[in-house]
């Protein structure tokens, strides 16, 4: 299994979400585990149970009326002297400053008790009940600097029964949290692994560059520059190509000085493929957590102008110029 996931998770008050994402890690075969457990309320009842199960827990003060900025930049010191790379809240009750967001971005997930996008924010079981709704439910998905509107990752719906009070519909709805939350942070944390998400992140990147087409070459995924009849590879995805243990990008360097110099120098990034390393491609390792992806549409970039006709390049320097 690849190396779990280093996960901190945010509360304020009891922790239920908290208690299922720590028993979940438990398994053998869960990609994550608990590195921290921390929030904005240093006796929240869940931080003495984190503790109790031998995970380690930050008490910070809780936050002045005016030391906002404060404590977000020591909860952020926080994580990474854990050396958090995902943060899960887990019933967080405070509005993030967008800069915070901005830091953890596509990294941070939430647990909201409704079927978003209904009912952002508080009371959600009141407002639910009130307006008839079969169902109520929960989600989890991205934090994005708006509350509670980033893409949504996974929900279960519970249905509402004659009677129902908001205690008791939130009761009923945080067993359908416990069992959702475990499962999308494992999902999330995977992906980067997945040689299917992996290639619709390149796609994305590389379809934005000028007479892109897709093109095989010997069976794995690639990108083309040029019209259909002469369109020249730039990019190729080696998914455990001839038993290599990396999904990687394959990408036309200069050549091959340079090309071991940049495997020497990081070695956990760059590799010589198997087969293409002879013709000019240079290998980046993508199935790994960190993948630095602006780096990677760099890469695409400079390999597609390497490949591309002079009259592409010329337009990609005029427009450039301009
Ligand atoms: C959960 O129901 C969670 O969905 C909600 O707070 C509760 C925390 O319970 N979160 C929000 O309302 C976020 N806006 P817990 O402390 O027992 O996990």
């Amino acid at each position: 299994m690849a190396e779990r996931a280093r996960v901190a998770v945010l509360i304020s008050g009891t922790g239920s979400n908290m208690a299922a994402l720590i028993y979940a890690s438990r398994a053998a075969d869960c990609p994550y585990e608990i590195v921290l457990v921390t929030g904005d309320n240093p006796d929240a009842p869940g931080l003495t149970l984190a503790a109790a199960e031998g995970v380690p827990v930050a008490r910070l003060p809780r936050p002045t009326k005016d030391g906002r900025a404060e404590f977000f930049a020591t909860l952020d010191r926080t994580l990474r002297e854990a050396g958090a790379d995902t943060v899960a809240l887990a019933g967080f009750m405070r509005i993030l400053p967008a800069e915070f967001v901005e830091r953890w971005s596509g990294r941070m997930l939430n647990i909201h008790p409704s079927l978003l996008p209904k009912y952002r924010g508080l009371d959600t079981h009141a407002r639910a009940l009130e307006a008839g709704d079969p169902h109520g439910g929960c989600s989890v998905h991205l934090v994005t600097p708006e509350v509670d509107a980033g893409e949504v990752l996974g929900q279960v719906a519970v249905a509402i029964l004659p009677g129902d009070t908001p205690e008791i519909l939130a009761a009923r709805v945080k067993i359908a949290e416990h069992q959702l939350y475990p499962r999308v942070l494992a999902d999330y944390v995977s992906r980067a692994f997945d040689a299917g998400w992996i290639e619709a992140q390149v796609d994305a990147l590389a379809s934005r560059l000028p007479e892109v087409t897709r093109k095989t070459s010997h069976g794995s995924p690639g990108w083309a520059v040029g019209p259909e009849k002469t369109a020249k590879l730039f990019a190729i995805i080696a998914d455990h190509h001839h038993g290599e243990e990396s999904v990687g990008l394959l990408v036309k360097a200069s050549g091959p000085d340079e090309m071991t110099g940049l495997i020497e120098a990081q070695p956990d990034l760059y590799y010589w493929p198997k087969y293409y390393g002879a013709s000019g491609w240079l290998a980046l390792k993508l199935n790994r957590r960190d993948v630095d992806w602006d780096q990677i549409a760099e890469w695409l970039e400079r390999s597609w102008r390497a490949c591309a006709p002079p009259r592409l390049t010329k337009l990609m320097r005029a427009a450039e110029e301009f």
